[in-house]
């Protein structure tokens, strides 16, 4: 590279979605450094992939495309590739040594560093022999009570909506896990900075807002807690739709509910994450509420609002988890109708209590699987069916992009449900009036109503 060109970097992120917002954290520091934030790894100077530790499946993967990646430092030794967020966070150092190409692996309390130890790297190879490309390496792992994550600018590309985290971290310790180990405890950021980005976002022309915590709802900072703070987002003058994730189910509060109900920015829809249908199992998994609790929250949240959209994360196949604690799960679905369930195979965790639990408690795979598939058939089922009853309704969209047929668009209702239809692509970034005439496996069909239609044909 030549002095006057500018550095380029390309950030590759997995997992939810406070990672995603990570990964447009970690470019706007770069870009505040005189980075180009580049589409491609094989443009870039220096590649970061902004990784994934919550199931073994999304590390597994993650690994192979490091590989990949350290792949393209054959042709170009210079490349400096870099492992960040959670993954890197939890393996550290064996990261390190199993990936000897990876030059810097760091966890999220790290970000606000990066320049300064891309530019170490730099220096310390300097003085490396070129024959001896390979190292040093580097590896930023402190948790840091300290880090707050102000002043750092992400980098928010879309024009249609946009993530803001307003707490890191998390002060539970359910015992499957490994989010509290590579986040570290609950930090909650200030309420004024938070409301001054919002504005900010409005004032760019991004209309929705997806507000980001482990347990967003417990957030608190002063005389402030995450209703009022909802409240004054959803009234942001510009600020169409506020979604917010993941709640936990005991700060599920009526002044929550009451926000809920009477801001119209804030969508009918609620992510209430119940990983099993059964008591027992749920205190085993430490999420410190039953299933008695939970169905009072949704039935509250339900009287209020009651054309909301509830979705649900579930764990089959905990250690212990019978096959009757199991049937309790599928009883849950069919007692709550989840508009949308996220289900998973309980995945050891490294470090976390429920991997000590006793040896002959863990299930075999292969029933763990038959689970996941059972729950995925209700699930789907339950799904169906809603989706069915709710065709014929005219609802409003924000559009999105273009769908993967030609001519369609695609858009999401407060529900958080996509609808297909046909419009001018003109329209992508606006609010729609639609009516569902059909549903697919995964999306509604539509078609415009009202002015949308008029712009269609004119
Ligand atoms: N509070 C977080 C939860 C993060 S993890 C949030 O904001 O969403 C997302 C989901 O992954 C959890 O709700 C849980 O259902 C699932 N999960 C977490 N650890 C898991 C594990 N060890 N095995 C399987 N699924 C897990
Ligand atoms: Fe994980 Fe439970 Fe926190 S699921 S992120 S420990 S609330």
């Amino acid at each position: 590279m030549d002095g006057f060109s500018r550095k380029r970097a390309y950030v590759e992120t997995y997992g939810c979605q406070m990672n995603i917002s990570d990964g447009e954290l970690m470019e706007g520091i770069l870009a505040a450094d005189g980075y180009e934030i580049v589409d491609t790894p094989e443009e870039a100077d220096v590649v970061l992939v902004n990784t994934c530790a919550i199931r073994e499946r999304a590390e597994q993967r993650v690994l192979g495309r490091v590989s990949q990646l350290t792949g393209l430092k054959r042709e170009r030794p210079d490349l400096v590739i870099g492992v960040t967020g959670c993954m890197a966070q939890r393996m550290g150092k064996t990261l390190l040594e199993q990936a000897p190409d990876v030059d810097l692996v760091m966890g999220p309390d790290g970000y606000r560093s990066l320049p300064e130890r891309l530019a170490a790297l730099e220096g310390r190879r300097s003085w490396t022999s070129s024959a001896k490309r390979r190292g040093p390496q580097l590896a930023v792992l402190d948790l840091d009570l300290g880090e707050n994550y102000e002043g750092l600018e992400q980098r928010r590309t879309s024009d249609i909506s946009a993530w803001l985290p307003i707490q890191r971290g998390c002060n539970h310790r359910c015992t499957f896990c490994i989010v509290p180990y590579v986040r570290g405890p609950e930090k909650n950021r200030d309420p004024v900075v938070i409301l001054q980005e919002v504005v900010d976002i409005a004032a760019s022309g991004v209309t929705q807002v997806t507000l980001l915590g482990q347990t967003v709802n417990s957030y608190t900072a002063g005389d402030w807690d995450f209703p009022r703070l909802l409240r004054a987002v959803a009234r942001t003058p510009g600020i169409r739709r506020v979604r917010f994730q993941s709640p936990h189910p005991n700060d599920v509060t009526p002044e929550l509910v009451e926000v809920m109900r009477s801001e119209p920015a804030v969508c009918d829809h609620l992510h209430l994450p119940a990983q099993s249908g059964n008591s027992r199992v749920l205190k085993r998994m430490l999420r410190r509420y039953t299933v008695e609790s939970y169905l009072e929250k949704v039935e509250m949240v339900r009287a209020a609002i009651p054309d909301i959209a509830v979705s649900t994360d579930i764990i089959v196949a905990f250690p212990g988890e019978t096959p009757e604690e199991f049937e309790d799960t599928l009883d849950l679905m069919r007692t709550v109708r989840f508009d949308d369930a996220f289900t998973y195979k309980y995945s050891p965790r490294e470090g976390t209590p429920a991997t000590r639990m006793p040896a002959e408690d863990f299930i075999a795979p292969d029933e763990a699987q038959a689970r996941l598939e059972r729950l995925i058939e209700v699930s789907r089922e339950i799904q169906a069916e809603i989706t069915a009853s709710e065709v014929g309704r005219v609802v409003e969209v924000l559009v999105e992009k273009e769908a993967r047929t030609d001519g369609q668009l695609l858009g999401r209702t407060e529900g958080n449900k996509a609808v297909a239809f046909p419009a001018d692509p003109a329209l992508i970034g606006t609010y729609q009036t639609v009516r569902l005439v059909a549903t697919t496996s995964a999306t509604f069909v539509g078609e415009l109503v009202g002015d949308g239609a008029l712009v269609e044909s004119a």
